[in-house]
């Protein structure tokens, strides 16, 4: 496994990251301790949080796993509280935590919509809220997992599409809000990442091989492409940057996210 690009930039750093079990955010959740910085990893289920740690700790790093459902502020809370009592502060943010599911919008119903929008946004905002008191003691940051499907439009995402977009919107409300109590807010788009859950679930073969042809890139983003990003927005390497949801998709986007 490559290590991240610059070793120990955030040691001495701690950073709270939800669906930091698997997928992109486990990524970077595992990405963090190998920068230095101790983690605490969150999702609903704590066994879905057990094998990340074991690997965290298992390369020397140090990690917290408590299972907490991001809908629930009271939840959110005391998870962001035992972190603080194991590791002392918070510095860093990451909301990934998300839900997805392809569906038409004649076919989603209102509480399959509200669902993903609790999760994602709601999700989000629960998590900056609770953690806004540490975040102020320790000039910290936040980084917010979003997509690129709703820069143009997606079918079938129409749910996913809203959530991500008040995501975004999200990112720049608390980074202009935020910013007086020295804490930077930004965010990663991720286009079509390989390695993910997503990726193997939601897209078939056929559209997967459709796909990779429209990337101007020509391949596939990997996880590692994230957690690179993650740590540079993470890192004092972008002490200037706050407001920013950055796109990794290799261009793809710029082309239109439809396949048809
Ligand atoms: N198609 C259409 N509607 C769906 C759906 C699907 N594939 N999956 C869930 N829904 C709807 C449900 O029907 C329900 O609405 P209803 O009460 O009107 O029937 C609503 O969404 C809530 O579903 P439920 O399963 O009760 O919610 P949950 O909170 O347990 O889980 C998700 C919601 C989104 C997390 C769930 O779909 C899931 O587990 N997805 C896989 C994990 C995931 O999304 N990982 C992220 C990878 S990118």
């Amino acid at each position: 496994m490559d290590k991240v690009f610059v070793e120990n930039i955030l040691q001495g750093k701690v950073a709270f990251v939800t669906g930091g079990g698997t997928g992109i955010t486990g990524g970077i959740a595992r990405a963090l301790a190998e920068s230095g910085a101790k983690v605490a990893i969150t999702s609903r289920k704590q066994e879905n949080l057990e094998p990340m740690k074991n690997l965290i700790e298992q390369t020397g790093g140090e990690c917290f796993a408590v299972a907490a459902d991001v809908r629930d502020f009271a939840a959110v809370e005391n998870a962001l509280n035992q972190t603080v009592e194991r590791f002392g502060k918070i510095d860093i943010i990451v909301n990934g935590a998300a839900g997805n599911f392809l569906c038409k919008a004649d076919e989603l119903s209102a509480n399959g919509f509200g669902t993903v929008l609790d999760i994602d946004a709601k999700g989000t905002f629960n998590i900056c809220r609770a953690a806004f008191e540490e975040l102020k003691k320790s000039r910290g940051q936040i980084l917010n997992i979003s997509a690129t499907l709703h820069l143009t439009a997606t079918p079938m995402q129409i749910h996913v599409s809203a959530a991500k977009a008040a995501v975004d919107a999200i990112t720049r409300n608390l980074a202009v809000e935020w910013g007086r109590f020295g804490i930077r807010v930004n965010g990663i788009a991720p286009g079509p990442i390989e390695d993910t859950e997503g990726m193997k679930r939601l897209l078939p073969k056929p559209l997967k091989e459709k796909l990779a042809k429209k990337i101007p890139l020509q391949r596939f983003g990997r996880i590692k492409d994230i957690e690179n990003t993650a740590i540079f927005l993470c890192s004092d390497a972008a002490s200037y940057i706050s407001g920013v949801t950055l796109v990794v998709d290799g261009g793809h986007w710029l082309l239109g996210t439809s396949l048809g």
